[in-house]
């Protein structure tokens, strides 16, 4: 790893940038989902500890460049707080002067980055303006590392730079899940298109030795070996490339698995009568919603044979009961064995971390994500220009 951590730096009397994901749900001004404000109190009150003031600068939504009050950092000042157990200086106008009257020990929070323009150019302009308010850059979004904005990319180049203890333990965690890992390696992966999730597939053939497919994307593959898969969500034009992904899966001795049995109903909604068939065997008139009971017991047997584990996407549509029956039973699994200690598992991914929390696997996991496009991106095998610039 060429990037320096926390451990490298000296913070005492330090004016120190953090550049935070604080990208939270918010329903009526309110956080519906702290997980990752609570992710960044290690660094931040590390930072204060060893004497240094913690500057936080931010994201939130995407303003286009433009100052757009609902997406104000302002209204998420309560929660980080909160989390943080300490007062939090919302910075919103002159950025210098304000910082200037604060004590070692005090955290600030400037507003949106993202509704200055230069910030998504990755203007040095603004990283300049940006790097003029600290002495050094700590990293701690990996979620935001696959946007090369100034406070990502250009303002690592220049001040003394270094990953926070989340960058640092998410890089770990997928270092050790698709990086180097312990094998055989599973790679469980869901989500409504292969359109969409091509070069992750392609990546994860080469990568792992069991590739799992569920949710509609594993209709498309069912599709593509010429069965009937009825209303289901399926992208026909598509199953060329499902056909290819088999093929070079089957090169490099990846096993794919798709459902043997299927869990179809007519109505899409919660509750819909439903029953389970044969994957070959669903009726004209109903759509795949789920993977059956058969396929879940293989991909448990999968899984007691493997040492590492990495999930994105759910295997039905979990956001419906009953059809979250197949992603709960698997995810309970994965959270058995590792609680055994035979399983190093990482999921990452919006509606994957969504889905195992429902499940109430979440916490056994060895560790869950806190980043979406990131991680998939990470998946993909691509390059986080977050994260290269504090290699460089
Ligand atoms: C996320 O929510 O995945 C990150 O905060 C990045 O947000 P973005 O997709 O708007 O860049």
């Amino acid at each position: 790893m060429g990037w320096k951590t926390l451990d490298d730096m000296d913070v005492d009397g330090k004016t120190v940038l953090i550049r935070v994901d604080i990208n939270v749900p918010l329903e009526d001004a309110q956080v519906t989902d702290d997980t990752r404000i609570k992710r960044i109190v290690p660094t931040v009150h590390e930072v204060l500890e060893r004497g240094g003031k913690a500057v936080l600068m931010a994201h939130f939504g995407r303003p286009k460049g433009q100052v757009v009050p609902e997406m104000s950092l302002a209204q998420i000042v309560p929660a980080v707080e909160k989390c943080l157990a300490r007062a939090v200086h919302f910075i919103d106008g002159n950025y210098a002067a304000t910082l200037g009257q604060l004590e070692p020990g005090s955290v600030a929070l400037l507003e949106n980055l993202r509704f200055n323009p230069g910030e998504e150019k990755n203007d040095a302009g603004f990283a300049q303006r940006l790097a003029s308010l600290g002495d050094l850059y700590v990293n701690d979004a990996f979620s935001a590392a696959h946007r090369a904005h100034a406070s990502t990319e250009a303002i690592a180049r220049l001040l003394p730079s270094c990953a926070g203890r989340l960058m640092q333990a998410e890089l770990s965690a997928l270092e050790s899940a698709l990086g180097a890992p312990k094998r055989p390696v599973v790679a469980v992966v869901g989500g409504a298109k292969v359109s969409t999730k091509l070069e992750l597939l392609s990546n994860l053939v080469e990568k792992t030795d069991h590739l799992v497919i569920g949710g509609g994307m594993a209709n498309t593959f069912l599709a593509a070996q010429g069965i009937d898969v009825g209303k289901s969500l399926a992208e026909h034009d598509m199953t060329d490339t499902a056909s290819e992904i088999v093929q070079k899966a089957k090169s490099v001795s990846c096993t794919i698995h798709l459902p043997s049995d299927v869990v179809v109903a007519r109505d899409f909604k919660a509750g819909a009568a439903n029953e389970t068939v044969a994957a070959d065997a669903c009726p004209a008139d109903a759509m795949i919603l789920d993977a059956g009971p058969a396929t879940v017991a293989r991909l448990e047997s999968v899984f007691e044979t493997c040492e590492t584990l990495i999930w994105n996407g759910p295997l039905g549509a979990f956001e419906i009961p009953p059809f979250d029956a197949a992603t709960n039973a698997a995810a309970a699994k994965a959270a058995k064995l590792t609680t055994a200690g035979k399983l190093i598992s990482v999921a990452g991914g919006g509606d994957t971390v969504a889905a195992l929390n429902v499940s109430g696997a979440a916490d056994a996991f060895t560790y869950i994500s806190t980043a979406g496009g990131a991680f998939l991106e990470w998946m993909e095998g691509k390059t986080l220009p977050g994260v290269a610039a504090l290699e460089s």
